[in-house]
């Protein structure tokens, strides 16, 4: 049994030690905001904070979350965190939606690295994340919104 804190609450799971983080928290634990891509960290879309850094469910063991704290989109608590939900809704960001956890997970890291980043700086660590329906130009300037450095369009 390995136990650990999801959004704050303490929560247990017996699957084997190598089961991916991501169907723990998807399949059991029955919170699915956090998307299924790739399975090889190579999408994002699974992207959750383990003690306050992004890192790739789909290739994380349960067993490397033992007594640690691990947040999701439904549970992302943080002035980054808030500012960048507001700014998704203000600029009308998803298209089919499905990779924009991952996308908001990573973000909420770089405006709290880094409060003011350049144009190039959000294009590099947003690299990774990976969006199907092409919404990278409102997700680049979701993000300079929710770091005070872009306009939200009217
Ligand atoms: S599903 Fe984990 S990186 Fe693609
Ligand atoms: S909004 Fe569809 S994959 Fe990104």
């Amino acid at each position: 049994m390995i136990e650990f804190k999801l959004n704050g609450q303490s929560v247990q799971s017996d699957s084997p030690e190598d089961t991916p983080l991501l169907w723990v928290i998807r399949d059991e634990l029955k919170l699915k905001g956090t998307k299924f891509g790739c399975g090889i960290a190579q999408c994002g879309a699974c992207t959750v904070h383990l003690e306050g850094t992004a890192l790739r469910s789909c290739k994380t063991p349960l067993s490397a979350v033992a007594g640690l704290n691990v947040t999701t989109i439904e549970g992302l608590d943080s002035p980054q965190g808030d500012a960048l939900k507001k700014a998704w809704v203000d600029e009308q960001v998803p298209q089919c939606g499905y990779c924009q956890s991952g996308q908001i997970m990573t973000a909420e890291n770089l405006l709290r690295q880094n409060p003011n980043p350049t144009d190039e700086e959000i294009t590099e660590y947003m690299t990774g994340n990976l969006c199907r329906c092409m919404s990278y130009v409102r997700i680049h300037k979701a993000i300079k919104a929710a770091a005070g450095g872009g306009e939200v369009s009217s």
